[in-house]
């Protein structure tokens, strides 16, 4: 199968179609070897020579992941931070980097840890309003435009094409965390990013049973090298039996994100507006801020991922979350179970989220049983 030729429902479905062709298994193999024999030239045999540089199963899911993102190409780490931190450890000393106020938290705290000593200068912009993103930047100084949309958890969303625009003409580079929006409905590439981002430990894998983190690169350069290099330099790279887990999970992303977006969709519906919230945040609902950006942006479905701001306290908020039988009171997202998560517990103390938010991941149950679970835990 040649990925070119295909949707990338099909690429992602039968994995880029490789056919063992020895014993014509349909399913991929997994290679745990962490060395690579050599010939009687004393030559590789293969591309391989050890697997903190590059290995076959690895390989393979970062060649799902670069044709489902139409990118160069993808790299593979231990964990969504792991990744992360590879791209600002390749920032110049004292590098102006601008990030969201509201992101995903311990990302923000990597960042905020780098200024604190003295490794980067950052600025935060207000996510809700990132029309005000253009008067922060200081061109030929900024080096890295970091945006997350929809944001986590208030699921702001960021207009990427915009933002690229605002980057390209500063001369930074841009990083898109797409987590909340996997290649089934958003290429922040196409739309001019310079890296798209995930943690793939959520929707990617989808199924709550790996922590890996991906880059993915829209044209190579010198950056581009130097994370590799920094990868094999840390070690923070994927193992193969989670390599092996995440493409078997990308093979049905396309119908988990349709499914938890719909089911995510009527749960917003059925709760906007209900006596016991005060408001409920889904750029799929019409009366969200960001829902005509992210009509544009996220072609697959606005996403599984939701939040409400339940009427009351703080108290009051963490009682709901601990009383539903079917969501299951705990953090991350993305995978085939709901989870409900009150979210002021997790972050840290620099966290702007209020005290009454809720955020919910919709899996693949009935929307039915979901929203009659949120109803017995609000009365
Ligand atoms: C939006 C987002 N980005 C990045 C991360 C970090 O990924 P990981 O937990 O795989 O390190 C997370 C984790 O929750 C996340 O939700």
């Amino acid at each position: 199968m040649k990925s070119k030729d295909h949707a990338p429902e099909t690429i992602a479905a039968q994995a880029l179609g490789r056919i063992d062709r020895e014993t014509g298994a349909v399913v991929p193999p997994l290679h745990t070897a962490t060395t690579f024999a050599r010939g009687d030239d004393y030559e590789p045999l293969g591309s391989y020579i050890y697997s903190r540089h590059a290995a076959p199963t690895v390989a393979h899911a970062e060649e799902v992941i670069a044709a489902l993102e139409g990118g160069t190409a993808s790299r593979l780490f231990g964990s969504g931070l792991a990744a992360f931190a590879a791209l600002t450890e390749t920032l110049k000393p004292r590098a102006h980097v601008i990030a969201p106020r509201i992101m995903y938290f311990a990302a923000q705290d990597w960042l905020r840890r780098l200024d604190r000593t003295g490794r980067i200068a950052l600025t935060l912009f207000d996510q809700a309003r990132p029309e005000t993103l253009g008067d922060l930047v200081r061109p030929g100084e900024t080096e890295l435009i970091c945006i997350e949309s929809p944001a986590n958890p208030t699921w702001d969303v960021v207009d990427i094409a915009a933002t690229a625009a605002i980057a390209r003409s500063a001369g930074a580079v841009l990083c898109v965390d797409s987590t909340g929006a996997p290649p089934s409905t958003t290429k922040p590439l196409a739309l001019g990013a310079d890296f798209s981002f995930h943690s793939a430990t959520k929707y990617l894998n989808g199924h709550s049973d790996l922590t890996a983190g991906v880059l993915t690169v829209a044209a190579d350069s010198e950056r581009w090298a130097d994370i590799q290099d920094i990868r094999n330099m840390t070690g923070g790279v994927l193992g193969g039996f989670e390599a092996w887990l995440l493409i078997r999970g990308m093979r049905t992303l396309f119908v988990r994100f349709q499914r938890q977006s719909e089911t995510a969709l009527a749960i917003a519906r059925h709760f906007d507006g209900h006596p016991a919230i005060d408001q409920v945040l889904y750029p799929g609902l019409p009366s969200h801020p960001g829902h005509a950006i992210a009509a544009r942006q996220m072609t697959g479905g606005f996403g599984g991922m939701l939040s409400i701001l339940v009427r009351g306290d703080l108290e009051r908020a963490r009682t709901v979350a601990s009383s539903t039988k079917i969501f299951v009171p705990a953090t991350s997202l993305g995978g085939v179970e709901s989870l409900i998560e009150h979210r002021r517990s997790i972050e840290s103390p620099t966290s702007a989220v209020p005290d009454t938010l809720l955020r919910i991941s919709v899996g693949l149950e009935a929307a039915g049983d979901l929203i009659a679970d949120l109803e017995q835990a609000l009365a």
